[in-house]
């Protein structure tokens, strides 16, 4: 039998049955057959081929012959295309560029907590770093200037952005030491998220390589890979604070590499980089002339007195793309505004940011009651910082969630230095869990906590997960102790 054939029959019977990956999975747990995500990945891709016990568990659950499931020519095979009352009705499949793209933050394990919460179900949902749900809003002032300016911003702005918004970040850059930035290298967007999609779109062919951490805040590897790229991930040391392993990354670049990201402060791991560990990136970057791209949204969200530094301020020599926005800082994640900042080394990216350009008037811009207030939320006091010090709800967060997460046996951590991200380890020898996503699953389905797989970040190893510490404390104290409980019992 092919790999291919049978690649090719499992999606359609999937799409038929109407079943997804997850639903696959579940359904062998119910069972008690070993199947992860992976495996159904590894089939639907072509990768491998199934075992007999597992095809015929497949053809059962999908309601198919395992005959023709295997690959051969059978009597009573699905149908491309359905037939309707005569009416030979066409199907609409997603673009293949997405078969790879993996964005498990909003994935397989939230489908599932949605199902649940429909069926009457309360979740606590630890999956998103979205601040305002949890009774963490915009401060008074940022609200005030946007509804006195909404009138004026019934009009596209320039692709670029409002002059009075790009001047602030302009000014933030100048405060961070960000090297030859002028008004024309300040992008807005609708979020940082836009503009990643955008700059890996303008970037990237097909064959062009790009090294993105492990573990990553996916959206990352995800547009990268729709941009036809290829993300290489480098290993971030849990040894050492999390910080990226310089050996891993010298050993990954190739003459295909064009760039490599940093995520810092990180998301899903809380490390903030240190100046010195900027610097050994600097250098990589400059032996090998790699543009930095370099997301910095939790720069305003950094603890325990510690500085961030823009690695763009010590690579003025290099092309350096940095991102900020005020999702997280100002807590207005729903309003959807971001920014990148192009600085350094213009010269050598002169047609990139041609691409840049195009691409940024190709959406017209970016959210202009949004823009409207980034003057008003980076000037003056910033409030977020009342969170952020002992006393304040972020702080006290942090010292809970580590102090509780780290007292459960089996369960270590690295303190986070930033934003509101933890990233424990499952010990191994304890808890022998081969299959993180259903790690995942089995403790929405016990607990109704949804949290995120290690695997979800491009973690390799089925040993981690990331909390999001953003519930007030009695929640997050209730929470905690939920996973507790269920770490007593639980294994693979
Ligand atoms: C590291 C990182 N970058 C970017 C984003 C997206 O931010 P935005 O709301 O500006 O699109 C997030 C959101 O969680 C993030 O964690």
């Amino acid at each position: 039998m092919s790999k291919e054939l049978f690649a090719q029959r499992l999606k359609l019977a999937m799409e038929q049955s109407g079943q997804k990956q997850v639903d696959l999975v579940q359904a062998a747990a119910g069972r008690g057959i070993k199947l992860g995500k992976s495996h159904i990945s590894q089939y639907v891709n072509g990768k491998t081929m199934p075992r007999q016990e597992i095809l015929r568990f497949l053809a059962s659950a999908l309601q198919v012959e395992e005959a023709w499931l295997k690959g051969e020519e059978t009597q009573s095979q699905p149908q491309k295309e359905k037939n309707t009352g005569g009416i030979t009705m066409r199907e609409f499949k997603k673009s293949s560029k997405l078969n790879h793209v993996l964005y498990d933050v909003r994935g397989p394990v939230v489908d599932e907590a949605a199902r649940m919460e429909e069926a009457g179900t309360q979740i606590l949902k630890l999956n998103i770093g979205n601040p305002a749900p949890f009774g963490f809003h915009a401060p008074d002032e940022v609200i005030y200037d946007m509804r006195r300016q909404l009138t004026e911003c019934e009009g596209y702005s320039d692709a670029k952005g409002l002059f009075s918004a790009r001047k602030a970040i302009m000014q933030y850059a100048q405060l961070k030491h960000i090297p030859n930035v002028s008004m024309e290298d300040i992008y807005t967007g609708n979020g940082v998220s836009e503009l990643i999609n955008l700059c890996m779109s303008a970037l990237l062919d097909s064959g062009d390589e790009i090294l993105i951490p492990s573990p990553d805040y996916p959206l990352w590897t995800a547009c990268a890979t729709l941009a036809g790229g290829t993300a290489v991930h480098y290993v971030c040391d849990e040894q050492a604070e999390w910080y990226p392993d310089m050996d891993d990354i010298k050993k990954k670049i190739t003459d295909h590499t064009k760039a490599i990201v940093l995520i810092n402060p990180n998301n899903p791991t809380g490390a903030l980089y240190p100046k010195e560990v900027l610097e050994q990136i600097v250098e990589i970057a400059r032996e090998h002339q790699l543009i930095i791209f370099s997301d910095e949204i939790y720069d305003r969200l950094v603890m325990d007195g510690a500085e961030h530094v823009s690695v763009a301020s010590l690579a003025p020599d290099l092309f350096c793309v940095t991102f900020s926005g005020l999702s997280k800082s100002h807590m207005i994640a729903g309003y959807r505004i971001g920014w990148m900042i192009l600085s350094g080394n213009k010269a050598m990216a002169k047609d990139y940011i041609e691409g840049l350009k195009m691409l940024s008037n190709m959406r017209l811009c970016s959210n202009v009651p949004a823009q409207s207030i980034v003057q008003t939320a980076l000037g003056g006091y910033q409030s977020v910082e009342n969170y952020i010090k002992p006393g304040g709800r972020i702080y006290e967060q942090r010292e809970l969630v580590y102090n509780m997460m780290t007292s459960i046996p089996g369960v270590t951590a690295v303190k986070p230095k930033a934003a509101f991200y933890m990233f424990p380890k499952l010990d191994q020898n304890k808890f022998h869990i081969t299959d993180d996503e259903k790690f995942a699953l089995d403790l929405l389905r016990d607990k109704k906590i949804l949290l995120i797989h290690g695997g979800g970040f491009h973690w390799q190893q089925p040993d981690h997960f990331r909390v999001v510490y953003l519930p007030r404390m009695e929640v997050l104290k209730e929470a905690v102790e939920k996973i507790g409980d269920f770490l007593s019992y639980y294994h693979q």
